[in-house]
């Protein structure tokens, strides 16, 4: 399963790409507008440290304009992929730009039907939203569960982008139910690799090893 990171923050960006752990960047018109800076050069700067996907999100509601702003924003870089909500208008955009070879990230999903739509228009991505259903009282992971069946089932291409991800337990039922990537905060990719017993355990090695006089170098 992939690991994207979803943040605008640079210097958070930087630091978790530095793991090699990272195919991906997310952000949305929330996370520009925390981050304090203007949208385009955040996302240039961001695609000159890294080249995997990264997602800038219109903020257009009707199809000309949005197809018009995901036109401006992939000219900043190959390797922008185009977000954009999930609506009549936005799957409409969707397939004209994914038509003039555009890699497209289908945002807001809440719904399997949604996603089978977003995987007509030849989404690219579709990013079901877990969290939010989790906040709403509902089970967010049965959602990649049931778009996962039909996406395997009628043989879609489109990459099930699982997002609004929490904890970990999010990253590990996403991966479980198939997601083929996940995109996480920064905090949540942090604690992805801390365990307890890992550090008592190595807490143990070290102090046993120091007993040794050994080195290895
Ligand atoms: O970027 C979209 C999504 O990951 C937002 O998550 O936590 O604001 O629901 P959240």
């Amino acid at each position: 399963m992939q690991i994207f990171l979803d943040t605008a923050d640079v210097a958070l960006l930087k630091a978790g790409i530095a793991t090699g752990l990272i195919d991906g960047v997310t952000t949305n018109p929330s996370l520009i507008a925390k981050s304090g800076r203007d949208f385009k050069a955040v996302i240039a700067e961001i695609c000159g440290f890294f080249d995997g996907s990264v997602s800038a999100e219109v903020a257009a509601v009707d199809a000309p304009t949005m197809i018009a702003e995901g036109r401006e924003l992939a000219k900043i870089a190959p390797n922008v992929t185009v977000k954009i909500p999930l609506t009549r208008d936005g799957l409409i955009a969707t397939k004209i730009l994914v038509d003039e070879g555009k890699a497209v990230n289908v945002t807001l999903c809440f719904s399997a039907v949604q996603a089978l739509l977003a995987a007509k228009a030849g989404a690219t991505y579709i990013s079901p939203f877990i969290g939010r259903l989790d906040d709403m009282g509902m089970r967010g992971m049965e959602l990649i569960e049931e778009i996962r069946a039909i996406y395997d089932i009628h043989d879609f291409g489109t990459k099930i982008l699982a997002a609004s991800i929490r904890t970990p337990d999010h990253v590990r039922d996403a991966a479980i139910a198939g997601a083929d990537c996940a995109t996480l905060p920064v905090s949540v990719f942090e604690a992805l690799y801390k365990h307890p017993l890992t550090e008592k355990g190595l807490e143990q090695f070290l102090k046993d090893w120091a007993g040794t006089g050994q080195s290895i170098l």
